[in-house]
């Protein structure tokens, strides 16, 4: 794999080590920048979405609170730590907002292939083409900088946005896991499998 520095510009270079490529520069697009997440991100903003009962509904976090700043910092740390993992925050190009996380990983250097997850914790910019907008680049630069042959994702049946917006950026539905997950109802729910394989890989 092609290695370059992971670091934004106020990052220390550090903790980004094999199998990642690294990140030299935020990811950009029209009107985000995707940046290496930090412990400057851990602000009470970032606290609050992660006890939404909204934003967390279809998410596994929700099974592992994260009580105080402290706390948030030391998993901000543990993941920017992490060698198979690229934590991204996505922060407004205008207003150098925060409203949201993408992550690239884990990568499976074996096979070349990660998983994609992402949260907008913002809820004012949920339904705006968020999540389109930063799937379509960072599965862009997974196969065109990190050179994965494949990236996935799941998303539980009952996230149609989530699903359209992975569907939109060319993933295709490639499995279902049935009664896989628990809704906060008590209700069950299947899980959509989906994929992109990279055509030049
Ligand atoms: C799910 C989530 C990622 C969607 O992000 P988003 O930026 O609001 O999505 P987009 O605006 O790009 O919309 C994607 C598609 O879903 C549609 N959509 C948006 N909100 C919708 C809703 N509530 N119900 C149905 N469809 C919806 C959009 O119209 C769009 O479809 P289109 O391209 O055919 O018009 C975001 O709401 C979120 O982070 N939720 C909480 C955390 C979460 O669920 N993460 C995903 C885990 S897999």
């Amino acid at each position: 794999m092609e290695r370059v520095d992971f670091t934004r510009t106020t990052v220390p270079l550090r903790a980004r080590r094999d199998p990642l490529v690294i990140l030299q520069k935020p990811l950009e697009t029209e009107r985000f920048s995707l940046v290496c997440l930090d412990e400057d991100f851990a602000t009470d903003t970032y606290l609050r979405w992660l006890s939404d009962d909204d934003t967390t509904a279809f998410l596994e976090t929700r099974f592992a609170p994260v009580g105080d700043l402290l706390q948030l910092r030391h998993y901000v740390t543990s993941l920017l730590a992490s060698t198979d993992s690229y934590l991204l925050a996505i922060v407004t190009n205008d207003t150098r907002e925060h409203i949201g996380n993408i992550k690239l990983g884990p990568i499976n250097s074996h096979h070349s292939t990660a998983s994609i997850g992402l949260f907008i914790g913002s809820k004012d910019w949920w339904g705006k083409g968020v999540a389109t907008e930063t799937i379509a680049a960072v599965t862009a630069w997974a196969f065109d900088t990190v050179k994965l042959a494949k990236v996935c994702a799941g998303a539980y049946a009952s996230n149609v946005a989530s699903i359209r917006a992975f569907e939109t950026c060319g993933f295709s539905r490639e499995g279902l896991l049935r009664s896989q997950v628990s809704l906060n109802s008590g209700a069950r729910d299947d899980v959509v499998m989906l994929g992109k394989v990279n055509p030049h890989a």
